[in-house]
């Protein structure tokens, strides 16, 4: 199950200027910078990670150095990421509804 589409819950102000990384988000093409972490390019296309696999609630991360385990994601292919410190690599295949788990 796919999230629902909202506004992004980061807007990029400044270093716009790095080289583009294609992705697909949900199956859908999608672009971050060089540089961005996984939380980073998610979070400039979509509202949220993830949903909490336990109370369905959105995720988005919450301490954003390693150590909450709160911005878990999946790819496509089960592999299971910690978005806030994993960098946006061409060709991932993230899926926001899925736990992560
Ligand atoms: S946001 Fe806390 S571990 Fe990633």
């Amino acid at each position: 199950m796919s999230l629902p589409k909202l506004q992004p819950l980061l807007h990029r102000l400044a270093e716009t200027g790095r080289a583009a990384v294609p992705f697909t988000l949900d199956g859908q093409p999608a672009s971050a910078l060089v540089g961005d972490t996984v939380l980073t390019a998610v979070l400039t296309q979509a509202a949220q990670l993830r949903r909490n696999e336990f109370s369905g609630a959105p995720r988005a991360g919450f301490c954003m150095m390693g150590a909450c385990q709160d911005c878990w994601i999946a790819t496509e292919q089960g592999e299971r990421l910690r978005a806030c410190s994993t960098f946006i690599a061409p060709g991932m295949a993230l899926v926001t509804g899925r736990s992560g788990a």
